[in-house]
């Protein structure tokens, strides 16, 4: 049995100005009717082999998460609350801490709750291959053949096929956001896989690693963990202790170092909708490849994203275009240059 561990903490700036700080795109139904929180838990309901999701996420998005999760009937093994994000390796790390005192050997599936996968079945099969490598100590990521050089992703050097599992291979090296150059040298050499940023292992399997490499998260998370209290449905990490927690995420504080990394190659339909362009690109679209959302009245409009949370937005005679409207803030961008959002969000940042 697998314990799916579902990370709900990130903010999500890059499809500003509809998912904010208040209000990040994991909570959102940024692709379709239901939020990619629930999206993500619905993906697991009825597969045999998982239990009930674990979800770690902020204090503050606490009755969003647990009221998102009543609404699709999903009752999770627990939601454990971050006083404060400390980013993914002290989350998992938490959770890690919290799944061994339920079952020593419990085995957990790390899922970010932000992400598209279209293909479910596949998904699930890849899952079942990993599980079978983890009982040997393996920590296992889940590869995508990288399209283009992605510099906001981790990079899987793929070595030697492995001798258990079905078509899955060891980790040669790990290289978490390289920049350009190099991005581009790693999709040219074919070998290389993009780390979907999910993961499978035994819980101790990666306290053991996260000890060696980053032992002050793991002895800050422990305490965190046995200091926590219950409080309604909720599991409140201890703040002192988690607050003491280096901040850094599982790529650079274990995936780049361990020796136990192996990849299986995972065709899912995959996208982790990290831009507006991501986002167009796994939307339905028009017979002029536009993709709209409310009230939206086009006329020669071509290759764009168009979305209208509140007003009407009419749009004429321009071609890929991103234009979001929203109740406090509206974007417009050149659909091939919205990486740039994020420079907004943190110059607004620096206006509060
Ligand atoms: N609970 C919790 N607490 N969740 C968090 C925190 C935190 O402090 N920080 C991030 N998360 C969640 C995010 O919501 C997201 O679902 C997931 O963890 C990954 O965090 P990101 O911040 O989105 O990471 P990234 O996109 O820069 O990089 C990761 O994902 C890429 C694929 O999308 C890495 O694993 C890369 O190697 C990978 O390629
Ligand atoms: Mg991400």
């Amino acid at each position: 049995k697998i314990y799916p561990v579902i990370l709900s903490g990130g903010a999500g700036t890059r499809l500003w100005p509809l998912s904010r700080a208040a209000l990040p795109k994991q909570l959102l139904p940024v692709v379709a009717d239901k939020t990619m929180l629930q999206d993500t838990a619905l993906r697991l309901n009825g597969r045999p082999e998982l239990l009930q999701p674990l979800i770690v996420c902020g204090n503050e998005h606490r009755f969003l998460v647990a009221e998102q999760l009543r609404e699709i009937n999903v009752k999770p093994l627990g939601i454990l609350l971050e006083p404060e994000g400390r980013n993914t390796a002290p989350a998992i790390a938490a959770a890690a801490h919290y799944l061994k005192a339920i079952d020593a050997e419990a085995v957990m599936l790390v899922l970010p709750a932000d992400h598209v996968i279209s293909d479910t079945e596949a998904f699930y099969a890849a899952i079942l291959r990993a599980a079978a490598l983890v009982e040997h100590g393996a920590l296992a990521t889940f590869g995508i053949v990288p399209t283009a050089p992605e510099t906001g992703y981790g990079y899987i050097k793929s070595g030697e096929p492995l001798p258990v599992g079905d078509n899955c291979l060891k980790v040669d090296r790990f290289v978490e956001k390289p920049d350009r150059a190099t991005a581009e040298e790693f999709v040219k050499a074919g070998n290389y896989f993009w780390n979907s940023g999910m993961f499978l292992f035994r819980a101790d399997d990666y306290l053991k690693e996260l000890q060696q490499f980053q032992p002050a998260i793991a002895s800050a998370t422990a305490e965190a963990v046995a200091k926590g209290y219950r409080d309604l449905d909720f599991c409140r990490l201890d703040e002192e202790a988690f607050a003491a927690s280096p901040s850094d995420s599982i790529d650079y504080a274990v995936m780049e170092h361990t020796r136990h990394a192996v990849v299986v190659p995972a065709a899912i339909g995959w996208n982790d909708v990290g831009s507006w362009s991501a986002l167009w690109e796994v939307q339905q679209r028009d017979a002029n490849g536009n993709a709209c959302r409310g009230d939206v009245y086009l006329d020669g409009v071509k290759n764009s994203l168009v979305r209208a949370e509140n007003r009407c937005v009419a749009v004429i005679g321009i071609e890929n275009v991103v234009i979001v409207e929203t109740n406090d803030a509206v974007l417009v961008a050149h659909k091939d240059q919205v990486q740039r959002v994020k420079q907004v969000v943190d110059h607004l940042k620096c206006q509060d």
